[in-house]
């Protein structure tokens, strides 16, 4: 991780403290349904931050057992629903084709935060994202009906998600886009975003979403950066993605690409492996 280690220690300290002044606005528990690419990387995270993880996925927690062990005492791993339950604040990173299996009721009155992005290739069409009626957030928030649900995560890679994290205060300090309708679960995330390592840039409602979304000027490269010339293979592209250790991208920069986002139709390209 490279999160330098004096500027770590003062910012887990401030952690710390924070928690132990009892803020019940302190998320202190991170509830993951999906722990994939994206909940691997958000748990590697938390964990390293001093909070608690409770993974899951669709197969069952017998086969987190690795992911488990790496992180050490600060993770267990459950159903979703114990998840759900367990988490005061809980990242739901699955495909967006399960979207409709997450535990409504377990996470009814809960903070939630939406990684999906659409992937007509993966998930299927779904008319009303096709027809540009709802973002894939609000479709999520409408069978979370008893939740806040918060969309960020979405615009950069699962790699440069864990490289770019940076303690407060950092010169390279990254800023990711929080979407929500709601400003106090907004809130929350923000300070759950500060304390896994990333600035917050507030961008508006769900609906606001598709601004951080597949082909607009935010999503993926700029956290990414350009791909060198001359890589001819899969393996020379996949070496470099796993290297490459991302360009830092800061909040005003952030601001400056949301707002020249135009809209574009939903979902993300085909990659040509799947085509
Ligand atoms: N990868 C990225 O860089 C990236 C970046 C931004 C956003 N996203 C989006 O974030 C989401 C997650 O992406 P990812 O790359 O982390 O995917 P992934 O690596 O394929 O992981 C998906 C996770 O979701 C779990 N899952 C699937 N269906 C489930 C269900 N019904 N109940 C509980 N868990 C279930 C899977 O468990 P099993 O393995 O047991 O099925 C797995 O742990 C997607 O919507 C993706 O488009 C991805």
């Amino acid at each position: 991780m490279m999160l330098m280690k004096s500027k770590y220690c003062t910012f887990v300290s401030i952690i710390i403290r924070r928690r132990r002044e009892g803020d019940p606005s302190m998320t202190k528990t991170v509830g993951l349904i999906g722990s994939g690419n994206i909940g691997g990387a958000v748990a590697r995270l938390a964990v390293a931050a001093g909070l608690d993880v409770v993974l899951s996925n669709s197969r069952g927690p017998e086969t987190l057992a690795d992911l488990v062990a790496e992180l050490g005492p600060r993770a267990r791993a459950a159903t979703p629903e114990e998840a759900a339950r367990a988490g005061d604040l809980v990242v739901a990173t699955v495909p967006l084709l399960a979207y409709e299996q997450l535990p409504a009721s377990a996470l009814a009155g809960r903070t939630v935060i939406d990684t999906t992005v659409y992937y007509p290739y993966r998930d299927g069409r779904i008319e009303e994202l096709d027809a540009g009626a709802l973002t894939s957030s609000q479709l999520v928030q409408r069978h979370l009906a008893g939740s806040r649900v918060v969309k960020t995560f979405t615009n950069l890679d699962f790699r440069r998600l864990f490289t770019l994290a940076r303690p407060v205060g950092a010169a390279d300090r990254s800023a990711l886009a929080v979407a929500g309708d709601d400003a106090e679960a907004k809130a929350r995330v923000t300070d759950f975003l500060d304390v896994i390592g990333y600035d917050a840039v507030d961008l508006g409602t769900l609906a606001d979403s598709w601004r951080i979304g597949p082909n607009t000027p935010i999503h993926v490269q700029p956290y990414l950066g350009a791909w060198p010339e001359g890589l001819s293979t899969a393996e020379e592209r996949g070496r470099w993605f796993f290297q490459a250790p991302g360009v830092p991208v800061p909040a005003a920069r952030v601001r400056e690409l949301i707002a020249s986002a135009v809209p574009v139709p939903a979902g993300g390209p085909t990659p040509p492996s799947a085509a």
